[in-house]
């Protein structure tokens, strides 16, 4: 069965069009943390319990690979790339790598509150605050992030990089989640 990674399907020829659907589930997760940040201060019911549940999985377990493809896969080949016009995004790479940096302790915060939450049921009103709080902060971060991804650093990427480097791109996309790669199949 073909593995999907967000609400689009590229496939391996496209390992940027592949990032992209990525982009889309966070965009979803996020939306799903917003909802459940959105009544946290009631007793958890059956329907929000799910919901965070998954977003709390999904941002756990595999939004970090999506790190690893950017930072250990597609930003490194980009910068072997010694045109001038990616070396005047230059900048613009190490300032993403430092927002994945700054995520980290907001996705920790959701990460220890959504937990106790599903544990305890509810949550004091100081750390409902916090949850929100960092909910708001990450989908902000996350919003001009993605845009400068999806607009300016992706589609150079799909233009610049030879089909072997797209390849070993989708490769090791494949690796981290354990996926048999061959052209045809959907990641
Ligand atoms: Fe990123
Ligand atoms: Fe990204």
């Amino acid at each position: 069965m073909p593995i999907q990674i967000g609400a689009k399907t590229h496939n391996f020829s496209d390992p940027t069009g592949l990032l992209s659907d990525c982009h889309r589930r966070i965009e979803m997760f996020l939306s799903s943390l917003e909802s459940v940040a959105a009544v946290m201060d009631r007793p958890a019911e059956v329907e929000t319990r799910r919901g965070l549940e998954t977003a709390l999985r999904y941002f756990s377990q595999a939004a970090p690979k999506h790190t690893a493809d950017e930072e250990d896969s597609l930003f490194p080949r980009l910068r072997q790339n010694r045109s001038a016009e990616v070396e005047s995004l230059f900048s613009q790479l190490d300032r993403l790598e430092d927002e994945h940096r700054w995520a980290d302790p907001l996705h920790a915060d959701v990460e220890l509150l959504g937990a106790r939450y599903l544990l305890t049921g509810s949550l004091s009103a100081t750390e409902v605050e916090r949850f929100r709080s960092a909910v708001a902060s990450l989908t902000a971060l996350y919003k001009r992030h993605i845009i400068l991804e999806d607009t300016v650093i992706f589609p150079l990427a799909a233009r610049l990089l030879t089909k072997s480097e797209k390849m070993e791109i989708a490769e090791e996309m494949a690796r981290r989640r354990s996926v048999a790669p061959a052209p045809q199949i959907d990641l």
